[in-house]
């Protein structure tokens, strides 16, 4: 959302910081009760029969704490972890090579999973199920396969598509964990933890109206804690006020659903433009400039989530409630945000 005003040196700034919320260990990861109370018996379990814990694939929206879990898992296992991502594993040397680095029982991450090239991916499934890798060395009339056997280890994936990634991957994975958006509660524990971390003060009401606007992701509400902080400083407060709060969100053009601009657009376009659809999401995309995956992966769950765009075989269409929402006003963009003071 913000990211595009960011320059390179203060997102990176943003990145080491976000590596510092990060919880360690299993009791300190705020919500996801009922994720968190599953993996904590598989992790019990794979610990007292001294085994590597099944493979894990952590799957649902950007920000939850996909990542945040991964590196839970490898510390509640008392294990290495190694992390890669999809696209980062071009040949199915780079996997052999990482997967022979492993000790017996350590986690091997991979991010963005579905992105991983097929053969590569087909070269993943022995080595999931029966710990050993064929490779092909050499070329020509030299070439031969060579089997190579792997210590047990426990991969974790992660993605915001589980739908794309294919049946023989997913069901190799015993452990499949869905993370959901957070509940409010959640999201004003994780708001006032981060600025504890962030050591700066922050009032019930503020905690609560960032939460409320954080579309239920830890991500967001960090991102716009960040921003408010910044407002409050200059303003030399004591403790984050309501009233500044209210204010940095207002410049920052969230919605008091949490809404940005983009969401906005996407739902005029397909109730403006489109009558409500239904309409293709490649469409709606191509007339408000923004990539599908965007859409995908970032935009539309978050709609659904809300109750104000359905998915149909025609495409996607907007609902009632939608109408009520998005159409208040008479010509759209900033004066939709009816957080007036
Ligand atoms: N359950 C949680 N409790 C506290 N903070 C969380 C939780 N989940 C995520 N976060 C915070 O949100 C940020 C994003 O989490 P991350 O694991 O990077 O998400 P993902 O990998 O799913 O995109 C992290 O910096 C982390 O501090
Ligand atoms: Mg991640």
């Amino acid at each position: 959302m913000d990211d595009r005003i960011l320059d390179e040196s203060q997102k990176e700034n943003e990145e080491n910081e976000e590596m510092s919320l990060r919880p360690e260990r299993l009791a300190q990861y705020i919500g996801q009760h009922s994720l968190k109370e599953n993996l904590g018996i598989f992790i019990e379990a794979a610990r007292m029969r001294e085994e590597a814990l099944d493979h894990v694939i952590l799957h649902g929206p950007p920000g939850l704490g996909k990542t945040t879990l991964s590196s839970i898992i490898a510390n509640e296992l008392g294990v290495n972890i190694r992390t890669t991502s999809g696209p980062a594993v071009e040949r199915a040397g780079d996997l052999a090579a990482i997967l022979s680095s492993l000790d017996a029982g350590d986690v091997l991450f991979i991010d963005e999973i579905h992105r991983l090239p097929r053969a590569v991916e087909e070269v993943l499934y022995s080595a999931m199920e029966d710990f050993f890798l064929d490779v092909v060395i050499g070329k020509g009339e030299e070439a031969r396969n060579i089997r190579i056997d792997l210590p047990p280890f426990t991969l974790v994936g992660a993605t915001t598509r589980f739908g794309s990634l294919s049946a023989p991957l997913r069901d190799r994975f015993g452990v499949q964990l869905r993370l959901e958006y957070y509940d409010f509660r959640s999201l004003i524990t994780i708001v006032n933890r981060t600025a504890e971390i962030f050591e700066v003060s922050i009032d019930p009401d503020s905690a609560e109206e960032l939460a409320r606007r954080s579309r239920g992701t830890p991500r967001i509400a960090n991102r716009l804690l960040r921003r408010v902080r910044d407002f409050s400083i200059v303003k030399g407060e004591p403790s984050i006020k309501l009233e500044t709060t209210n204010h940095a969100l207002k410049v920052l053009e969230v919605d008091p659903l949490g809404l940005d601009p983009t969401d906005h657009r996407i739902m005029r376009t397909i109730i403006e433009t489109y009558k409500g659809g239904p309409v293709g999401l490649e469409t709606v995309a191509v007339s408000i400039g923004e990539e599908v995956i965007t859409l995908l992966d970032v935009y539309e769950p978050y709609l659904i989530q809300q109750g104000f765009l359905e998915r149909t075989p025609r495409g996607r269409r907007a609902t009632g409630k939608s109408f009520d929402y998005f159409t208040e006003s008479e010509n759209g963009t900033i004066d939709i945000f009816r957080n007036e003071e």
